[in-house]
């Protein structure tokens, strides 16, 4: 029998800065939507990708001295890039598409050219507003308190020739489409989508530019790139093979049973994106479904606001498995969630290091203890004690899927942690230590208990596999399961295991956190990472102001011997220098310098002071000059460097 199919994708990325938590999340839920349908037994198609072209990205290339190509290259590609966290994070993806890719250019320029021949493109002047940090036009109409309704930030008036796609055509076939079917969900983003944009008049959409080139170029009129949308919104379809030889999976996948999508996206994919296929004659695809966002402190993370979580460091700490687990089992996938640390801690030890990781080795460890690894055949079941248990198991994938099916992650998750808590009560309510202090006579009762959990483990490790790949394969492992009893036909039958399985102890799945410690490790991390997100090096690039010659020579700079240094009392910053100027009596200076240098490492050096300043006190004592330095800022930090002169350079030789 052929296999179902089914083509789900993320948004394509925008590789204008490392990914965070908030991109980590949504690819990670279409990770687990794939993973799940493979299991059920699908024919799946996973797309994911970059979007590469616009002026943001034009942009930082020229910041950071390279062209628009190596620059996206280097986010791509490049070490902890893209690709690297996409493979950290074990996503499935069967395909990856970049928009520069030369099959995904040229697909585009048949696209557009298609639209314009059938009379949907045309051009016309672009007058309006542009919020260059999003790359999107809006009307007046649109703009929140004058500014961009996305981000909030300013928009720029601009005008130019451009091509537009007659989008106000479409506007009651697409009203029609989010009202009377289940195209878009959740539900409430319908509400938004028609009140906000189409009942209002749907304007036509600015489909070309001519102010910058890093697009595709439109090949019938030189000069102008395509601009976003259609270039981006594409990709689901030239990465199957439309209008492009490089693959060969259009009518086999398309139209794909789901985009998932986050928020502020979802007006291009419900509106913008069926307007398109509806002008080039294709079928839409079945379900767009808007996720919320993950917010930090209330706010959305972007790195201009600097609060963007990196998951490099929290798989890395925590493991790539927790960290897929908690974002899907904590947040309902259609809403908003905000992030924190806490959470993340508390979950693993709640969720993974409590519930599930000791199930697992108490009942492993168990048959181990209790029948050398290897439980016997002769089991006694009590109907009155167990039935509770196995029906909860019996009805467990029914449940999971239901919610499944409705992209209610959290809801399928907390389905199977219903079923491991049950299983805990299980243990405490049988007591297994107990029934083993009798084995002549609870033998097989105690056999069947720890049978029991096992099937127990076995059904939930099957039905976790889309979330936490490598751990779910581990505990079906540790529990004795081979190939045919991991499968999603094996998780509704109840006693798939063999009666007489052998398990294999392994290690502990999900230690638990010492959260105070981990706080302490991320907010290091945290720093660091801040750090080394700030310049290299900061310089004051303003010269100060001009002075004449006779003012600057009237400054007494000279070479001056430390005959003594010491740490100022009460103080962490200063320093007491006593020196020789050549005039043969001491001089006493105080310097601000102790955060850099330690006194005795200064005495005998020759150092360079300004010592016709009129003497001033610090703490108390008096300072007859002023010892000269450089300082700069290096990632963040002051530094600070004394002028030292060569030795052999006497004491009072004067500068000029
Ligand atoms: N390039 C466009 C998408 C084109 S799809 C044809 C784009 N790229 S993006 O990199 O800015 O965002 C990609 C996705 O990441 C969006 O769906 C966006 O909602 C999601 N997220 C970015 N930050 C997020 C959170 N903090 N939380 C959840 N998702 C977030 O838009």
């Amino acid at each position: 029998m052929e296999k179902k199919r089914f083509y789900i994708t993320t948004p394509i990325y925008y590789p204008s800065d490392k990914l965070h938590i908030g991109h980590t999340y949504c690819t990670v839920a279409t990770d687990a939507m794939a993973r799940y349908k493979r299991l059920t037994g699908c024919e799946v198609m996973f797309l994911t990708g970059t979007d590469e072209h616009g002026q943001k990205i034009e942009d930082k290339a020229r910041e950071a001295g390279v062209t628009p190509q190596q620059f996206v290259d280097g986010i791509v590609q490049g070490e902890r890039g893209f690709l690297d966290l996409w493979k950290l994070m074990n996503i499935s993806n069967d395909r990856f598409i970049r928009t520069t890719d030369g099959y995904h250019v040229s697909a585009i320029q048949k696209i557009f050219r298609k639209m314009y021949d059938n009379g949907d493109i045309y051009k016309g002047t672009y007058k309006g507003k542009y919020c260059k940090p999003c790359e999107s036009f809006w009307t007046e109409s649109q703009l929140v308190d004058g500014k961009c309704p996305d981000c909030g930030r300013q928009v720029q008036d601009a005008e130019e020739e451009a091509y537009f796609f007659k989008l106000s055509k479409y506007a009651g076939k697409v009203q029609h489409l989010l009202e009377d079917t289940d195209f878009l969900e959740p539900r409430s983003r319908v509400n938004e989508m028609v009140n906000n944009f189409i009942k209002p008049g749907l304007e036509d959409l600015c489909v070309s530019r001519t102010s910058f080139t890093w697009g595709i170029p439109v090949d019938f009129d030189p000069g102008h790139v395509v601009y976003v949308w259609v270039d981006a919104l594409s990709n689901y379809i030239t990465a199957l093979g439309y209008e492009n030889d490089q693959y060969d999976d259009y009518e086999k996948f398309w139209p794909a049973d789901v985009h998932f999508v986050g928020k502020e996206i979802v007006r291009f994919h419900s509106i913008i994106w069926p307007a398109m296929l509806m002008s080039l004659g294709l079928p839409l695809p079945k379900k767009v479904f808007g996720h919320g966002w993950l917010l930090l402190d209330g706010g959305k993370m972007s790195k201009s606001k600097g609060n963007v979580v990196d998951p490099y460091i929290l798989a890395e700490m925590f493991g790539v498995d927790a960290l897929r687990f908690f974002l899907l089992r904590t947040f309902p996938f259609g809403s908003d969630g905000n992030f924190s640390n806490e959470a993340l801690i508390q979950t693993i030890n709640v969720d993974l290091a409590n519930d599930l990781g000791n199930l697992l080795s108490r009942t492993v460890s168990m048959v181990g203890k209790y029948f050398g690894g290897q439980l016997p055949k002769d089991q006694a079941r009590d109907l009155e004690k167990d039935s509770d248990l196995i029906t909860a198991i019996t009805h467990l994938r029914d449940k999971y899927e239901e919610q499944m099916e409705k992209f209610s992650f959290q809801n399928a998750l907390a389905e199977i942690f219903k079923v491991i808590d049950r299983a805990n009560k299980y243990i405490d309510e049988n007591a297994p230590w107990v029934l083993a202090k009798d084995m002549e006579a609870n033998g097989p009762r105690l056999a069947f208990v720890l049978y029991h959990l096992l099937e127990t483990l076995r059904v939930s490790a099957i039905l976790l596999t889309p979330f936490m790949p490598a751990s779910a394969a581990e505990i079906l492992r540790q529990i004795g399961a081979d190939e045919r009893t991991s499968t999603w036909e094996s998780a509704v039958s109840w006693a798939a295991l063999p009666k007489d399985v052998t398990v294999i102890r392994g290690e502990n799945l999900f230690p638990r956190i010492d959260a105070e410690k981990a706080l302490k490790q991320l907010e290091e991390a945290a720093e660091a990472a801040k750090k080394a997100a700030l310049p290299a090096l900061e310089l004051e690039p303003q010269l100060a102001e001009k002075v004449d010659f006779d003012t600057f020579c009237k400054s007494d700079f000279r070479a001056v011997k430390v005959k003594d240094c010491q740490p100022v009392k009460k103080s962490d910053k200063l320093l007491k220098f006593t020196l020789d100027d050549g005039t043969g009596t001491d001089r006493q200076i105080l310097s601000g310098i102790a955060r850099w240098y330690k006194p005795e490492d200064l005495i005998g050096k020759t150092l360079m002071a300004i010592v016709n300043l009129p003497p001033r006190k610090m703490m108390g004592q008096e300072s007859q000059g002023m010892l000269i330095s450089a300082t700069h800022t290096e990632k963040g930090e002051e530094c600070l460097n004394l002028l030292i002169l060569d030795d052999k350079i006497p004491a009072g030789a004067k500068m000029c």
